[in-house]
């Protein structure tokens, strides 16, 4: 019934898995739903297939509360659940810029296909807007009409890292229907969510909205946030150019509150599983739309972010004095040690790691590259296998020429640059993360450069 849906989620990668464990911990009888049946063995095991903190605890506590459970079966699914989320993932198309929606259709044709009651599918995957109603028009083919089954749209903002409390304590949820029924079965799908706000009196906004405007919210946010990390960017090269110092200006600018200091930490760019592909696809669709004029300026962001990638480069080979031709630097002969491969610390997630993109370049440009990452390692080398990985930050810069910070773990920014000094071949370090106190590494005696400070 709609007082206590059961809740089903349809992909258990990072987003499915996340979820359904934290619906659980929730209080929801929640089955998670995946084809890989490697996946699904090692989560009623009690495993977690990603790494997040605080998941795995809650993943046991559940599994043995008898609470969740997890299936390669989609009748089971089917059969389960009240509400069905969409959790597969929608990953970048071949062609570089739109989105891949094979999984969301074959999830949503085989999930329709077994349904026997009526139930909500709910889309939280990230899409391009205008697939809520395509899914709805896909579900009406597939389920006899008079199942009366609905479709709904919510979309997710999970921060890796973050993702257990983004999903138990979010700061918001958002919901696109389009009748009363699906409204109510969305609410007491959420119910948790907002009774555990309530215990601890807080409040959980909820805008509930038309199909078009839920897809657009997630869009619209990865949007803003990426043009924000390019905006400060951008202010680096200017500051770059004229002497400034970018740190400073960005806490200047963020003591205004209608700008806020929060994403405005200027340095090697964003990267990670979101942020790139979304505002790629955004544009697409626009495109698609008539309306790519709207979102020509994402092209941009996407430019300054990428040039933040060569401008280490630049400051490597400054450093050691190798002149760039027309191919960029060549830095064959030298030692460069990598400090960081994920796309951001507290994860082991390499997909599209500014760190590692750099790292490539480095060896491109001829250098012998040690990498060392705390999480990273196993990820890294399999995306990028040309490198040389170190089991530790000392092996990583042992006979180094250059240090290179493309990450910015506690690990590395609490380094005693003296120790360090005394393990490498020459004391010079390019801080693309800005997470360095340059004093201190000047007064042991390294050349530091950081990004957009002098
Ligand atoms: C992001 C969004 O924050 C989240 O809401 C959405 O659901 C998915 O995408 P995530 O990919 O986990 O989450 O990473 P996030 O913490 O947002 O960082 C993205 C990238 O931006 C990282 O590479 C980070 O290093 C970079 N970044 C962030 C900056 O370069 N400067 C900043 O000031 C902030």
């Amino acid at each position: 019934g709609a007082s206590r849906p059961r809740v089903t989620f349809l992909g258990t990668g990072y987003l499915g898995a996340t979820y359904a464990i934290c619906y659980a911990e929730l209080g929801y009888e929640v089955l998670g739903f995946d084809v890989d049946a490697d996946k699904i063995a090692k989560l009623n095991a009690g495993e977690v297939p990603i790494h997040e903190p605080g998941l795995d605890e809650l993943l046991r506590r559940n599994l043995a509360a008898g609470r969740l459970r997890f299936s390669t079966n989609i009748a089971e699914t089917a059969e389960f659940g009240d509400v069905h989320f969409i959790c597969v993932g929608t990953p970048q198309r071949a062609d570089g810029m739109g989105a891949d929606l094979s999984y969301v259709e074959a999830s949503v044709t085989g999930l329709a296909q077994h349904l026997t009651r009526k139930a909500l599918i709910v889309g939280k995957s990230t899409v391009p807007v205008g697939t809520a109603e395509w899914v709805e028009q896909l579900v009406g083919k597939h389920t006899p009409a008079d199942l009366g089954v609905e479709v709904a749209w919510s979309p997710e903002f999970l921060q890796e890292g973050f993702a257990v409390d983004d999903v138990l304590r979010p700061n918001r949820i958002v919901v696109g229907v389009k009748s009363e029924w699906a409204n109510g079965m969305l609410y007491a799908a959420h119910k948790g969510v907002f009774d555990l706000a309530a215990t601890e009196d807080r409040e959980v906004p909820l805008v509930v909205t038309d199909f078009a405007t839920a897809e657009l919210v997630k869009v619209a946010a990865n949007a803003f946030l990426a043009t924000k990390i390019s905006f400060i960017n951008a202010m680096a090269e200017v500051c770059e150019a004229s002497g400034g110092d970018v740190t400073q200006l960005a806490k200047a600018i963020g003591y205004d509150p209608r700008i806020g200091n929060r994403f405005l930490q200027a340095g090697l760019g964003f990267g990670g599983a979101c942020l790139p592909k979304d505002i790629r696809a955004f544009q697409a669709r626009a495109q698609e739309l008539g309306a790519g004029e709207a979102l020509r300026f994402l092209h941009e962001v996407d430019l300054i972010n990428l040039r933040r990638r060569t401008r280490v480069l630049q400051l490597a080979a400054d450093l050691l004095g190798r002149r760039s031709g027309p191919a960029g630097p060549d830095l064959s002969g030298t030692r460069i040690a990598v400090l960081g491969a994920t796309f951001k610390p507290n994860t082991d997630d390499v997909r599209d790691a500014p760190a590692l993109a750099v790292a490539a370049l480095l060896h491109k440009a001829g250098a012998n590259v040690h990498v060392y990452d705390p999480q990273g390692m196993e990820n890294a080398r399999r995306a990028v296998p040309e490198l040389t990985y170190e089991p530790d930050m000392a092996e990583a810069v042992t006979g180094a020429d250059l240090v290179c910070v493309l990450t910015e773990w506690a690990d590395f920014r609490n380094a005693d640059p003296s120790h360090l000094g005394d393990l490498v071949a020459g004391r010079r370090i390019v801080d693309a993360r800005n997470c360095l106190d340059p004093a201190l590494w000047t007064q042991a005696g390294w050349e530091y450069r950081g990004m957009g400070r002098p």
